[in-house]
């Protein structure tokens, strides 16, 4: 949810700042803006749509400047247009502030600062917040560092800003509560980005600001920290692990195939080092002391927000299944707002692809406060998720920029087939023979994920046979039926074509109705599942003239005779098989939106880390 970076040093920031913009356009991309310190003033540019426009608006402008700010907008307050686009001016043009995040109480504050004759431009909260820092700057007389300070001390809300002034071009302020802001310590120069993408290719000294925190970054000093409560506090330097090849394209069209293709390595990267070559025992180094508690847990509850839940379903099954222990899933959002009850016995997990999901957070901290143990998968190292859970596990995915999650949703199965066998062994509910057995499926999950991929330009025919259509059913039974759910979502997400995913023995409570000649179904129809129930529900929406794309087991003779289309897929352990079920469905969703001509990285209304509620 919008994407801030700033520069200051001895460089041009400008072309600093659109680079990093675009990379962290998967934040959000309804407008972008910069501000730029110079011997003139500050140069403000804003444009209505990608960082792309803002440029082509930007091209004839003098940028020449060593400080800057910019913004890659998601819209909250205000339709996204070029006024409520970021940076934005106190009332004296003397402040220019990026935000990120939402100030909850902003209508309030503007009420006070209306009062005391402030007038606005815009109707975002960002605009709010610069006003209360030039009102407590001239009120209190401070310098802008206590002035931010004073100001954030009277805000509600989440927050990572920077803020520029008017003829200082050595030095701005940052803050953030509740959203993500990290400072590259360059050799006379500082960066600040949202994530580390924008900073990756000048430093890997970094430092990740706490929440309530506030910086004041010059370029000729050390950094200075302290907490609105006024505390001073000592930077904690930090090595980037992330390479720049990790956030480039690298040949591929669009990052979502990129990270797509990946897949086979992401999974082999999820698993490094976490299963014995010799005694196939399993180490999960992040979660190791926690292992009795778990084990031991009343229930795990898991949070989590879009595919991450359904990955979350998909943990469901295995912990049920495989390790006996009673598992909720929970939507985030509505977990936290319902009185949930909670008790010390439960492990409360989240599961978050960027670690910044603000319902996810949300539902943490009830849940700390309640005394459970927190837990968290998650695949961006140094979020706030596993800053704020006692243990976790990483999916080491790399960086996933496609705002439709691919990689990380495989890599989170992963984790969590890991963490339920690893209890299921300890617990001595899964023969050794099955334990086993599932490792050994494990290992040549990376190999199978590649024989899939193989079925791309099969994939992409079946694709143009189904691009026109309205509306879609998924269908699935068992570990497939959290697949039947993705897939949907996925095509979704991407193609904007309505699709609905299923369990299909419930489709004859409802959505049966919607069949007829024109709706394509797809069903996930491998062997090991419920094969012969799923070949009952194949046999009804045959009735009824449905067209069926079926993914179905190597080999498969009997689904092929009924379906129009099959993509088969490499045997597999029921268990495991959403690894698998769940490839084809990415690339035929990849394929229809392209065909569709939809941006598949930065599909509209969505944006990769959403850190707002
Ligand atoms: C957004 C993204 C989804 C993602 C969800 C949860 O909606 O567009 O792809 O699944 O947030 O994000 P998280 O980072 O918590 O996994």
């Amino acid at each position: 949810m919008c994407g801030i970076v700033g520069y200051v040093g001895d460089k041009q920031a400008y072309p600093i700042i659109i680079k990093g913009l675009k990379r962290l356009e998967y934040r959000g991309y309804d407008s972008a803006g910069v501000s730029i310190g110079n011997k003139d003033g500050i140069l403000v540019l804003k444009e209505k749509g990608k960082v792309a426009d803002l440029e082509a608006y930007a091209a004839d402008r003098d940028s020449t400047g060593s400080i800057g700010i910019g913004h890659t907008r998601w819209a909250t307050h205000g339709v996204p247009n070029q006024v409520n686009a970021h940076p934005h001016l106190s009332g004296d043009g003397k402040l220019s502030l990026i935000h990120n995040g939402i100030i909850e109480n902003y209508d309030s504050i503007k009420q006070t600062l209306i009062s005391k004759g402030h007038t606005f431009k815009s109707d975002t909260d960002t605009e709010v917040l610069v006003h209360l820092i030039e009102y407590f700057k001239e009120k209190e007389q401070v310098n802008l560092f206590e002035a931010v300070r004073l100001a954030l001390n009277h805000v509600v809300g989440a927050y990572a800003i920077i803020v520029m002034e008017q003829g200082i071009n050595n030095e701005f302020i940052a803050a953030r509560k509740g959203s993500p802001l990290l400072i590259g310590i360059g050799k006379g120069e500082y960066f600040v980005a949202s994530d580390a993408s924008p900073i990756v290719e000048y430093t890997r000294e970094v430092v990740y600001l706490g929440d309530g925190e506030i910086a004041r970054i010059n370029k000729d000093e050390e950094l200075d920290i302290k907490t609105i409560a006024n505390m001073s506090k000592t930077p904690f330097i930090e090595e980037l692990e992330l390479s720049l090849e990790a956030i480039e394209k690298g040949g591929f069209s669009s990052f979502m195939l990129k990270e797509i293709f990946e897949q086979p390595k992401s999974v082999i990267d999820t698993l490094r080092g976490r299963i014995n070559p010799e005694t196939k025992e399993i180490t999960l180094g992040g979660i190791s002391d926690y292992e009795q508690k778990i084990m031991n847990a009343d229930r795990i509850i898991i949070v989590a927000c879009g595919t991450s839940w359904h990955a979350g379903l998909i943990g469901e099954y295995l912990f049920e299944d495989l390790a006996r222990i009673s598992v909720e899933v929970e939507y985030a959002s509505e977990f936290r707002y319902r009185n949930p009850i909670i008790n010390e016995n439960d492990v409360v997990l989240a599961i978050s692809q960027s670690g910044e999901t603000a319902d996810s957070l949300a539902a943490l901290e009830l849940a700390k406060e309640k005394g459970a143990t927190l837990l968290g998968i998650c695949n961006v190292v140094g979020s706030s998720i596993p800053r704020l859970t006692h243990a976790g596990s990483y999916t080491h995915a790399g960086p996933e920029i496609g705002v439709a999650s691919t990689k990380a949703f495989t890599t989170q199965i992963i984790v969590l087939t890991l963490m339920a066998i690893k209890m299921a062994h300890k617990k001595g509910t899964i023969t050794m023979k099955k334990y086993h057995e599932i490792i050994t499926e494990l290992e040549l999950i990376p190999e199978k994920i590649e024989k899939i991929l193989k079925k791309n330009d099969q994939i992409e025919k079946i694709a143009a046979e189904f691009k026109d259509a309205t509306n879609f059913l998924y269908l699935g039974r068992g570990y497939n039926f959290p697949v039947a759910l993705e897939g949907a979502l996925k095509l979704k997400e991407i193609s904007y074509i309505h699709a609905e995913g299923y369990p299909a023995a419930e489709m004859k409570h409802g959505p049966i109705a919607l069949i007829d000649d024109e709706m394509p179904i797809v069903i996930i129809a491998t062997k090991k599942g419920n094969y012969d129930k799923v070949l009952s529900n194949i046999q009804e929406v045959k009735a009824r003239g449905g067209r069926l794309i079926a993914i179905v087991t190597e080999g498969d003779k009997t689904v092929k005779e009924l379906a129009d289309y099959c993509i088969e897929v490499p045997d597999c352990l029921d268990e495991l098989s959403p690894l698998l079920t769940n490839i084809p469905l990415q690339l035929l969703s990849y394929h229809i939106a392209l065909m569709r001509g939809c941006n598949v990285d930065m599909p509209r209304n969505l944006a990769k880390s959403v850190t707002v509620e």
